[in-house]
């Protein structure tokens, strides 16, 4: 990985810059076009909303505007939304994507994601919801509107379903940060072809104290929040950190010229759980 704009091909040979922008809290219209039109500016080329985050819009008018401004074609910027979990199931998914596309006033999406699974927790058929959503992914996907499809939050045994399916999840995009590597999902995706996002890949910032990254951060002489994002890089891991403070999208996107040694990214990853959101996919 060399830079911002650098792909990772998918399992579909879609191409995926391997760092993106994140956009969840970014309610307020005027700071989420903001937001986003900073971080394009600062050189990202992947941006990641949710119809849950209700920003679609201003995150869209935000790309749409830049590219116009700078003449920078559509296929250079990765956009993402997801469907959210009370639309689960066939026909509510397929609604939930004319929605989004309605918002967003895109030609088409680059990946489309199942934001959460339907989990034994609240659905007694939880399987079969989580296949007839598939269903509707897999149709939106074979109508060209989107590049790619995936998923957000689901563990091995709610891909397990799907593996069977017509078309495999692209990617998966979990919460991931020092301490919550998610190891036994992270293995899973990566032997199965499944690219893995990092969400919270800051822990909300709550991973930003920590004695031990603390020094590793002074020994590289990089900041906490560039350590980890550095760690989950090499981890394979795409990050979509947030911001909205214009110098931290540009400090945090600094980290292709450095590496952390083996010995290093292995003190990382012995850190216990400290800045993990707590919410799982059969929690909630
Ligand atoms: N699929 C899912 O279920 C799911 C769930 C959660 C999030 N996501 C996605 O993942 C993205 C990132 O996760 P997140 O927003 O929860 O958390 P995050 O990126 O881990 O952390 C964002 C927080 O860290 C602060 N921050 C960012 N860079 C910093 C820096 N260099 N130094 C100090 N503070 C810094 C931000 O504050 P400022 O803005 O003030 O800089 C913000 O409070 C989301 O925006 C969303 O796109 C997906």
């Amino acid at each position: 990985m060399s830079s911002l704009t650098t792909r990772i091909e998918l399992n579909n040979h879609t191409a995926i810059p391997c760092f993106g922008y994140g956009t969840y809290k970014i309610k307020d219209a005027s700071e989420a076009y903001e937001s986003v039109k900073a971080a394009l500016e600062q050189g990202y080329r992947h941006i990641d909303t949710a119809a849950f985050y209700e920003n679609e819009k201003f995150v869209s008018d935000a790309i749409k505007d830049f590219m116009k401004e700078n003449n920078v074609s559509r296929q250079d910027i990765f956009v993402t939304s997801k469907v959210w979990k009370t639309e689960l199931g066939y026909d509510k998914t397929l609604a939930a994507f004319e929605k989004t596309m309605e918002e967003m006033q895109l030609d088409y999406l680059d990946l489309y994601l199942v934001h959460w699974p339907a989990s034994f927790a609240f659905d007694d058929d939880w399987e079969n919801t989580n296949r007839a959503t598939w269903k509707a992914m897999t149709e939106i996907y074979k109508s060209g509107r989107v590049k790619a499809i995936g998923v957000s939050n689901f563990l091995p045994h709610h891909l397990k379903a799907l593996m069977e399916m017509e078309v495999i999840p692209a990617v998966n995009q979990i919460e991931i940060n020092p301490g919550f590597l998610q190891k036994e999902t992270v293995d899973y995706c990566q032997e199965n072809g499944i690219l893995v996002e990092a969400w919270s890949p800051l822990g909300r910032g709550k991973s930003l104290s920590h004695p031990v990254l603390e020094e590793l951060a002074a020994k590289y002489n990089r900041t906490v929040a560039q350590i980890i994002l550095r760690w989950e890089i090499q981890h394979g891991i795409v990050p979509l950190p947030k911001s909205v403070n214009p110098e931290r999208i540009l400090q945090n996107a600094n980290v292709f010229d450095f590496e952390i040694a083996a010995g290093d990214m292995a003190v990382i990853d012995a850190i216990p759980p400290y800045g993990n959101s707590g919410h799982g996919p059969d929690d909630l």
